[in-house]
């Protein structure tokens, strides 16, 4: 029997037709985090489970309901990466990198895996473009990733998104804030799903991501942290704004953003597009300064961003790719004709034309067929009768103009083809 095999709900092929997109937003980001001094990192896949566990948070929706998580051959229990701040945090402790470097700026690029319900711009396998830097304190390090985010906008002609900015405090001032807004949702515990109310027990602020219509309408109404902001925290966030107003970059200031993950300290952010039906943040960030010291590592503060590429391709203008046609094809007829024909492609692909062939096993007219299809700026013909006389038939196919060309040598072959080719 034959079993027709198909992908996994959720998990996409990023086919050839689509991955020029793809590359040009790589590169671009590439050079981009490359002036900055951002060098990459590529962390494993897969990392215990408990790594993701206690930094996102038992209690967010990634970790209860999102986790690729099973048990390995060693009795182990291992995640596929929901996303990528963990594992930087855990490989910035592990190499002892602070030892090494006193700030440390990263990005990396790569597939996070979360089993949430597929829809538009939600998939169960996605990308991110994300940022990281360890050990600065001052707001001018969320305002550099804000920068480079611009950037990265700007080059791809993305207008049409906005920034949300909060500052979702600190251990010195969240304790307060959860003591009331625990109180909130007692009083209106009965009007809360049951999620919601188990969440207001052990971990109030997660309440606050329910998407449940019921619960919005108590939870819109919820005391919002920036009234209970520590004197630190205010300050930070204040001096962050002042950095994005001399800045030029223009934010929404969001105080009922708390994100999703639990890691979060003082300043948080999204961005996101106010297009219908589209409510999901392209890029998403925030500071988390107690991450590495949870872990285990010295106190060192950090913040970052990651951007998901699918839905940043929604948005970007990406010019046409340059590189996509042949330069030349090269028809044949005859077996031998076309050993000819590979050792011409070679001769200038090897300094970096792109050549394709006929591979010799299919009619002239089927070649030129195919060479049109490709849109091939020239043709060379290379039939028995030219190869007798070391000659070819050179055809521009803008104005289908042909002449006849030697390939006696390669030298006579390469430079009957300067200024058109090579
Ligand atoms: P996040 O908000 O969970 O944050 O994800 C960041 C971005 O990844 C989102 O804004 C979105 O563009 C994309 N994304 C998330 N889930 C999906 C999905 N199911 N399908 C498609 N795209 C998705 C983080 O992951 C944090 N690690 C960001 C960060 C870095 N914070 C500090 N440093």
């Amino acid at each position: 029997m034959n079993i027709k095999y198909t992908s996994i709900t959720g998990f996409k092929d990023i086919l050839p037709e689509a991955i020029h997109a793809w590359q040009y937003v790589e590169d671009l980001c590439r050079q981009i985090f490359k002036s900055s001094g951002y060098r990459e990192i590529r962390t494993p896949l897969i990392e215990r489970t408990e790594l993701f566990k206690r930094s996102i948070g038992e209690t967010t929706d990634i970790v209860e309901k999102e986790m690729y998580t099973f048990i390995d051959k060693n009795g182990e229990s291992l995640t596929i990466r929901p996303e990528g701040t963990a594992s930087v945090v855990r490989s910035y402790i592990e190499n002892n990198i602070k030892m090494k470097e006193q700030i440390f700026k990263i990005f990396y690029m790569g597939p996070m895996f979360r089993h949430e319900r597929p829809q538009k711009g939600r998939l169960r396998q996605f990308h991110q473009i994300g940022a990281e830097i360890f050990n600065v304190q001052a707001p001018s390090a969320e305002a550099e990733l804000l920068l480079i985010i611009n950037s990265i906008f700007d080059k791809l002609n993305i207008t049409n998104l906005n920034l949300h900015i909060n500052s979702v405090g600190c251990p010195s001032c969240r304790p307060e804030y959860s003591k009331e807004l625990k109180k909130y949702l007692k009083s209106n515990i009965n009007n809360l799903c049951d999620n919601c109310k188990r969440r207001s027990e052990i971990n109030p602020m997660r309440a606050l991501d329910c998407k449940n219509e019921a619960c919005r309408i108590i939870l819109n109404k919820a005391p919002l942290i920036s009234e209970y902001l520590c004197d630190n925290c205010r300050t930070h966030f204040e001096e962050l704004q002042s950095y994005l107003k001399e800045l030029n970059i223009k934010y929404i200031l969001n105080t009922g953003l708390v994100r999703g993950l639990d890691y979060y300290t003082k300043t948080a952010f999204e961005i996101i597009s106010d297009e219908e039906g589209s409510q999901n943040a392209v890029v998403a960030g925030g500071r988390y300064d107690n991450l590495v010291e949870m872990f285990g590592g010295d106190p060192t503060p950090a913040v970052g961003f990651a951007i998901g590429v699918e839905r940043l391709l929604r948005f970007a203008r990406i010019p046409e790719d340059i590189n996509a046609s042949p330069e030349l094809f090269i028809a044949t007829v005859g077996r031998v004709a076309y050993g000819t024909a590979i050792r011409l492609a070679t001769l200038l692909r090897t300094r970096g034309v792109y050549v394709e062939t006929g591979y010799g096993d299919r009619s002239l007219k089927s070649q030129m067929r195919l060479a049109d299809k490709l849109k091939a700026k020239y043709v060379l013909m290379i039939g028995e009768e030219e190869l007798k006389k070391k000659n070819a038939i050179l055809k521009n196919m803008s104005d289908s103009s042909q002449e006849t060309i030697s390939i006696r040598t390669d030298n006579d072959f390469l430079n009957s083809l300067k200024g058109k080719i090579i």
